[in-house]
């Protein structure tokens, strides 16, 4: 299992590969298999049908949190912190400090770059890991206009470059960063000595981490272009549950084997 240490001497070396869950089903699934799971606030989204992530509540990721936790007992897992659940110091301790007092889980991860420094440095003095997350956060989306590819001009990459470098100075052990142009990604990835875990940025950083339900073809709403489908798993279960209802209609199911 990976350690805060592991992890950290992760950089430059074989990528992380870090994948989501929410459940305790899934999770155990990933569990030993994965270098880490993020039980990510997407599950607002992806598990929900919200519309973005801004609506979990501390309360939603400590229940995720534990059933992940419960399901891959062998596996470094970080809890996404909730919008509006680290506005300043105090708050962040308090809210953060509950992940680690009624979960398992071993991190907590936050948004922002060097406007979060100073929250990053307050959990991590308090003896809370933090995992950093820059470039597009779905948690700014509104304020944002949207969802934004980031790093497309020399200025925005010297900006994520500073908020690399923030993050990592107030004590983060390991950088998301998400949907940023790959040239850009690189030059934020190699800025810094933790490792970086990118989505939607190339094979330029330290790690990827993809949505399980995206990459899995649960969700089926939309598809990013940097995920791929690993499995067409709506239609296998569409297909599925097509049979179960046909062979309950016809009375092939229950056959004579599945019955006492
Ligand atoms: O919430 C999430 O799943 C995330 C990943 C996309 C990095 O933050």
């Amino acid at each position: 299992m990976q350690t805060i240490t592991s992890i950290k001497s992760s950089k430059n070396k074989t990528p992380l590969c870090v994948i989501t869950a929410y459940d305790a089903l899934f999770a155990s699934l990933f569990d030993e298999k994965v270098d880490m799971i993020l039980v990510g606030d997407s599950l607002n989204m992806s598990f929900n049908k919200n519309q973005d992530t801004l609506s979990v509540s501390m309360e939603m990721m400590i229940y995720h949190t534990k059933a992940v936790c419960s399901g891959a007992k062998n596996t470094f897992i970080i809890c996404d912190m909730p919008f509006g659940t680290y506005t300043d110091e105090k708050t962040a301790l308090l809210n953060a400090s509950r992940v680690y007092q009624e979960t398992n889980a071993h991190a907590v991860k936050i948004e922002g770059g060097k406007n979060r420094a100073n929250i990053i440095k307050t959990l991590t003095q308090n003896s809370i890991a933090v995992v950093g997350h820059i470039g597009l956060m779905p948690q700014y989306v509104r304020v944002e206009g949207g969802y934004k590819i980031r790093g497309k001009s020399e200025a925005d990459t010297l900006e994520l470059i500073e908020d690399a470098k923030a993050v990592e100075k107030a004590g983060a052990f390991c950088l998301v960063i998400e949907g940023v142009k790959a040239k850009a990604a690189k030059r934020v990835s190699e800025a810094i000595n933790i490792p970086t875990i990118g989505i939607g940025c190339g094979n330029v950083t330290d790690g990827q981490v993809l949505v399980w339900s995206d990459m899995f073809g649960f969700f089926e709403e939309f598809q990013p272009k940097f995920v791929k489908k690993y499995l067409d798993g709506a239609n296998l279960i569409k297909d599925a549950l097509n049979k179960y209802i046909d062979e309950v209609k016809t009375k092939k199911f229950p056959a004579s084997e599945h019955t006492y």
